[in-house]
């Protein structure tokens, strides 16, 4: 130990008695020297160095650049990339947790810009946007369907809840088998328990064949039909009202332009309140064709809309919906172009009643759909009144409907039926204000989209196919 010792410090004196001038003969810092660069270079070219360096590089890079085309293909291996809400195959377990969370969230106003972004970090703000858990009630009607499959469409998840009084299976069937669908059959007239962010409530008998057949459950269903047709429009709102309170979704009504009754403003204007005759004649049996059940369940139905949203802070938005004709309207419904067409398509006689001279104005229901969607989405209340400007009498209707599928087509005038408005034709200018909205397809346009359907279901009608 002593002698190691002596010698370390022997050469520690030599370090200090080295002559100044002379370099050491190898320090760390000499590698910066450039003489050195050349050894760098070929370090680097011996044994294919380099060659390995630029094949990392690049397999690198591509990674980076086809990664994100790649977790678009699987996006269970990105976590970040959750489904955009227009992709239709998801996890519908998922989707119905995230969707009772959503509830409260989707009714306040500004939180749902925030929400929509959450969870989409691609997608652009203002250009995806939120699927949302919707009820229709009266789904697998007329208009209902149609409803259904615009929202479907577009990505969201819909309830339908339907007693099929007027309504079909038929009419939705092309759904069945999609995840983001389901059908209930549940009469609205009793409560029902569902978490969703939006109701459209559309359950009630719209014709009057149907509605006069049961006038009492009309009014307390808005209606179900076991013995009072005006309860479907009174118990049933009620109940979808509880429902749309008790979880916090927003509510839309589709209320009617008979609210107008027989009307002494004309066109009609939301702001007018109507001329409805609630008696009817004292003598008249009750099914031979009061109306009033309709006219007073829809206006009571309104009444508890607004009572709801100014007494429980609901979120409502009203519709007053003119006469709408199209493609899955029933047969034999009573109404008057659905009566026109079958019958110019049965070869029979075009029922007019009355001299033919009331008007009325005629909605293609895709226009009426986009209206519904576009109210249900805006920050306006309503009443909105979403028909077709467009004003024809009874006798110009069967003129076209003539043109149309039959021009040798007779006509049979019949009596008039009683409190039978003589005038009918919306005011659109609010809707068209603030909603933005406005009928795009004309009567001629639109009646040939609905006759291949009458000719097919009375073609199969008439093979004893009927589907009802
Ligand atoms: N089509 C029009 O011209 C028109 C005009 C004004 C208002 N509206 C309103 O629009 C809505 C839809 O009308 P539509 O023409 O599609 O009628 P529709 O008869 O074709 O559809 C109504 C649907 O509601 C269902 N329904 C009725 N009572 C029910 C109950 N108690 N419980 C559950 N389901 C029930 C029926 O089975 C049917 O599927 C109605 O509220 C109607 O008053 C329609």
């Amino acid at each position: 130990m002593k002698q190691l010792h002596k010698q370390s410090s022997t050469n520690h004196r030599r370090d200090e008695e080295m002559p100044s001038g002379q370099s050491p003969p190898y320090s760390p810092k000499s590698l910066k020297h450039p003489r050195s660069l050349p050894r760098s270079l070929s370090y680097l070219l011996k044994e294919q160095r380099l060659l390995f360096i630029l094949v990392g590089i690049l397999i690198g890079s591509t990674f980076f650049i086809l990664q994100p085309s790649l977790s678009l293909l699987n996006p269970s291996s990105s976590p970040s990339a959750r489904p955009h809400p227009l992709v239709s195959s998801v996890d519908h377990e998922s989707e119905r947790t995230s969707g009772s969370w959503s509830t409260s969230l989707a009714t306040t106003p500004g939180v749902k810009q925030s929400h929509l972004n959450k969870g989409t970090g691609r997608v652009p703000v203002g250009l995806g946007r939120r699927r949302m858990r919707v009820v229709v009630t009266g789904g697998a009607g007329f208009v209902g369907s149609h409803l259904v499959d615009k929202l479907l469409d577009r990505g969201d998840e819909v309830i339908v809840i339907d007693n099929f009084f007027t309504g079909r299976r038929d009419n939705v069937k092309h759904h069945f088998g999609n995840t983001r669908f389901e059908l209930i059959r549940h009469d609205v007239v009793e409560p029902i328990l569902l978490e969703v962010d939006q109701i459209y409530h559309l359950a009630c008998p719209a014709s009057p064949v149907h509605y006069k057949y049961n006038p009492v459950k009309t009014i307390i269903s808005f209606s179900s039909f076991s013995c009072y047709p005006d309860s479907t429009n009174v118990m049933g709102t009620l109940n979808m009202l509880g429902l749309a309170k008790r979880i916090g979704a927003r509510f839309l009504l589709t209320s009617t332009s008979e609210v107008y009754g027989d009307p002494l403003e004309h066109p009609q204007k939301e702001t007018y309140w109507g001329h409805v005759n609630p008696i009817g004649k004292q003598r008249e049996v009750i099914f031979s064709g009061v109306r009033s059940c309709y006219d007073e369940g829809k206006r009571t139905a309104e009444t508890l809309t607004m009572d709801y949203h100014r007494g429980a802070d609901v979120e409502v938005r009203i519709a007053r919906i003119f006469n709408t004709y199209g493609p899955r309207m029933c047969l034999d419904d009573g109404r008057v172009v659905s009566n026109f067409v079958a019958q110019a398509i049965r070869k029979q006689p075009l029922t007019v009643y009355g001299d033919g001279k009331q008007t009325r104005s005629f909605q293609f229901v895709s226009d009426l759909v986009d209206g519904l969607v576009a109210l249900m989405e805006s920050e306006h209340v309503g009443p909105f009144n979403l028909g077709n400007p467009g004003e024809f009498t009874m006798l110009e209707l069967a003129q076209v409907v003539k043109e149309t599928i039959d021009s040798s087509a007779t006509i049979a005038f019949k009596p008039n039926t009683a409190d039978d408005p003589h005038k009918r034709k919306p005011d659109i200018s609010k809707a068209k204000e603030l909603l933005n909205w406005e009928p795009k397809i004309s009567l001629r346009e639109g009646l040939p989209k609905m006759v291949s359907d009458f000719r097919n279901r009375i073609l199969n009608e008439d093979e004893g196919k009927g589907n009802k």
